[in-house]
């Protein structure tokens, strides 16, 4: 049995005072039977963990350099992030493919430094628009898998996250059935390449414009085994119906 995720990707928002978010879902999730992640911007990532120390809520980073340390300005390493109690980091988010130009191999070489300072890596993958409406999705979302995810995961070290770029922010998700396409695929490729027992172990999770009313019926379908939430993961009166619609599923 894959435990189950709820993560929520707060993007760049959020303040200190904001951090009382935390308390609600701390006070709701108290037994949750799933992994519950919060990543916040990184100079909330301190007072974050410091908030959920022992609860059932844990912390993650957005992005991490793949270098340990050196003369990269305004970067964060793996280590760093490690070092701050965070679990998770979040790579190959489309937003930092798009706007930063992450490649594949970046994203893989990030993912590598996450794992070897102890930290899961969550790799997002998805397509966009243009790329769905050519066919071109599975092919596209193939690749990224095998370029972004490194060698050596595990079940332990690794989640993977289906976001279709046109998804994200949009309210638009794709159908249950385009989504049981895309997570049957991505099981397949990790059990071709990691072999049955860690390929069947490794959570997939899906991502884009998940809400308090679309998220049983995402959490139905085969292969997802949580969700990657942005927006709906600002407010505890938001997020919190998606974990209770998960821990039911
Ligand atoms: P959204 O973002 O839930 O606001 O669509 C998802 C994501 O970017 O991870």
């Amino acid at each position: 049995m894959r435990r189950k995720m709820a993560a929520g990707n707060w993007k760049m928002n959020g303040t200190q005072v904001g951090l009382s978010v935390l308390d609600g879902l701390i006070a709701s999730h108290a037994e949750s039977p799933c992994d519950i992640v919060i990543c916040p911007p990184h100079p909330l990532l301190i007072p974050a963990t410091t908030r959920c120390a022992g609860g059932p809520v844990a912390i993650g980073a957005q992005d991490c350099h793949a270098e340990a340390k050196g003369a990269f300005t305004g970067d964060v390493s793996a280590g760093m992030i490690a070092d701050t109690g965070a679990g998770y980091v979040i790579v190959g988010h489309s937003e930092r493919r798009e706007a930063y130009g992450d490649t594949d191999a970046q994203v893989q070489a990030k993912a590598v430094a996450a794992q070897s300072n102890g930290l899961i890596a969550i790799v997002c993958l998805g397509e966009s628009l243009s790329q769905r409406e050519a066919g071109d999705a599975l092919p596209l979302i193939t690749a990224q898998l095998a370029g972004s995810v490194p060698e050596a995961s595990t079940a332990a070290t690794l989640v993977v996250a289906y976001e279709p770029i046109w998804a994200i922010g949009t309210g638009k998700i794709p159908t249950l059935a385009q989504i049981a396409e895309v997570h049957a695929k991505l099981r397949a490729e990790l059990v071709a390449r990691f072999g049955a027992e860690t390929g069947e172990a490794i959570r997939l999770l899906y991502g884009g414009s998940v809400k308090a009313d679309n998220a049983a019926d995402i959490f139905a379908t085969a292969n997802v085994d949580g969700a990657l939430v942005g927006g709906a993961s600002l407010k505890a009166e938001d997020f919190s119906p998606i974990i209770h619609a998960l821990e039911k599923s």
